[in-house]
């Protein structure tokens, strides 16, 4: 196997790099700038399959005594380097070039010109093109040996290159949507350069995890909480591949999940052939949850009996060594980064403590995929795309949606108006771009540019507000509850922006509630962008 390595300095857009190696079919693993994984620590031996290093942005400058720092002589020589915008300048200070603090902080699109049309970074880049520069510190001198290779206006040492040691370097981002040939000077890099080949498929992935996982797992019995969402439905079918009928899900209802999914998830399981326990124990979950209304408290009561029921039914599969967990790269990268793992605003580890208690090892094979390469994957292993393209659904379910003290009458309640929310959602045909899916509109529709509304969106919901206001059904006064629908476009859930949904359709949903559910005479929809406000409520 072959990979890229991306050493992060903290910029915003790492994960962004990575996602464009990936896009080559090349395998690439982003680490922090001080933690390299070298073959021996001592010798700094590169490992053999690693073809190439970038190093990436950072808000920091290269001038400051604490700034990060890996020492690119670690680096140089032994394999080819792309230095960009901070990993540019940290390159060119290192070899007696110059950095200073510009005059005004440069953000935003600047106009490129490569000096060399024949430059092998710049294969197939028209000589003028649209760059994204966004940086405070400018690199005055280039270090030794270096050849000036592109410029803009206002910044003459763009990029440059030094032969002698493979290194390039950018001053732009050429990760960024808006450096229009970005991705090409990337493969450039990775395929021209480094001589990357790109056979890192979904299907080789499947093929190497599969095998892996078998050697890794012999004759072992293994348990994996099902939760009806993509990530660990797709863990499960790679290892029901692996391991067949060893492999134990459980699945729990919690009495917090939609309307119906319980009984309808089960099926799809079933259907797909995995070794499926059902659990049902709603009942548990609204005695744990009675008389509790602040939410973070509500989330910890909901993952300590969720633990409690889990354990029990676990306990019941006698010789299991394993529990299988459906974490992705995000989560990893994220839990290691430079800036250490975000600050917690809300509790969302629905089964944290789970492993410990259960002195069970973890096995995580999606550990290296992010959510779009999960979901290719899923599609590739053959499960059905209502499943794969199921919007996300916190572990609190609908505990955190309806807000304050959850009772059985106020969940009944949520759980036909966010019936009725997403089921117009999947009737109603849009024009909206697609997300992230991965299907295409022809799929859905045989038509090139309508998808149902749902699919156009990341993730939609309906939230019952503990408030009762004064309304008038008929001749009588009523005095109900109000619903809110919430619905949001977004890459990864970090941030969200609401979506801007037709009034046609708003009006259908708002009629059908308040005439359909009983308890209900109001419903809102949220205009809020996260930050400041949050996709879910509590
Ligand atoms: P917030 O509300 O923090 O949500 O903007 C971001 C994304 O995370 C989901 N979410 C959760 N997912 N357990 C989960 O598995 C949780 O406790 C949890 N809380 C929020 C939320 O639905 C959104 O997709």
């Amino acid at each position: 196997m072959e990979r890229i390595i991306i050493l992060d300095f903290g910029s915003q857009v790492t994960q962004v790099i990575g996602r464009r190696v990936r896009e080559l079919n090349v395998y690439c693993e982003i680490f922090p700038f001080n933690k390299f994984p070298f073959e021996n620590a001592e010798t700094k031996s590169i490992p053999k399959d690693v073809k190439g290093v970038i190093f990436s942005g950072s808000p920091y400058s290269v001038r400051d005594a604490g700034s990060p720092f890996a020492d690119v002589n670690d680096f140089v020589g032994k394999l080819p380097i792309l230095g960009i915008c901070y990993g540019a300048q940290l390159i060119a200070q290192n070899g007696g070039g110059l950095v200073e603090a510009s005059q005004t902080r440069e953000y935003g699109r600047a106009e490129l010109t490569v000096a060399n049309p024949s430059e092998a970074i710049f294969k197939d880049v028209p000589q003028k093109s649209q760059v994204w520069m966004s940086h405070g510190d400018s690199i005055t001198r280039l270090p030794e040996g270096a050849e000036l290779i592109a410029s803009t206006p206002t910044v003459k040492n763009a990029a440059y290159k030094i032969p002698s040691r493979g290194i390039y370097a950018f001053q732009f981002h050429p990760e960024v949507f808006h450096t229009q040939f970005g991705g090409i000077m990337l493969r450039n890099f990775v395929m021209g350069v480094c001589g990357c080949k790109g056979d890192w498929t979904t299907e080789s992935f499947i093929e190497t995890t599969v095998k892996q996982l078998k050697e890794k797992l012999g004759e072992d019995e293994v348990i994996l909480g099902l939760s009806g969402g993509v990530d660990s439905s797709v863990a499960a079918v790679l290892l029901n591949k692996a391991i067949g009928q060893r492999l134990h899900c459980i699945f729990v209802d919690n009495g917090l999940l939609r309307k119906n999914e319980f009984e309808d998830v089960m099926a799809q399981y079933k259907g797909m052939g995995l070794n499926v326990i059902g659990v049902r124990a709603a009942d548990r979950f609204l005695e744990a949850l009675k008389g509790i209304s602040e939410p973070e408290k509500k989330r910890k009561a909901i993952g300590k009996t969720f633990i409690e029921v889990f354990d029990a039914e676990a306990q019941k599969i006698t010789n299991a060594k394993w529990l299988a967990q459906g974490t992705i790269y995000p989560d990893v990268i994220e839990s290691s980064s430079v800036k250490g793992p975000s600050a917690t605003i809300k509790s969302h580890h629905n089964v944290g403590g789970l492993p410990e208690k259960m002195n069970l090892k973890i096995v995580e094979p999606l550990r290296s995929l992010f959510k779009d390469e999960v979901r290719r994957t899923g599609r590739a292993l053959g499960i059905k795309r209502e499943l794969i393209s199921r919007h996300p659904f916190p572990g609190p379910g609908l505990g955190i949606r309806v807000l304050g003290e959850v009772t059985a009458e106020k969940l009944q309640i949520l759980k036909e108006a966010d019936a009725i929310f997403i089921n117009n959602l999947r009737t109603y045909m849009t024009e909206l771009p697609p997300a992230s899916n991965g299907y295409a509109a022809e799929e859905y529709t045989g038509s090139k540019n309508l998808i149902p509304l749902y699919d156009a969106i990341w993730q939609a919901g309906t939230i019952l507000l503990p408030v009762r206001s004064v309304g008038v059904m008929g001749d009588e006064r009523t005095y109900e509850y109000t619903i809110a629908l919430r619905a949001v476009v977004s890459n990864d859930g970090m941030t969200a922006d609401w979506v801007h949904l037709p009034y046609d359709f708003l009006a259908k949903v708002s009629n059908e509630i308040i005439n359909k559910v009983k308890g209900v005479n109001r419903v809102c929809y949220d205009i809020s962008s996260k930050p400041p406000a949050t996709i879910e409520w509590e």
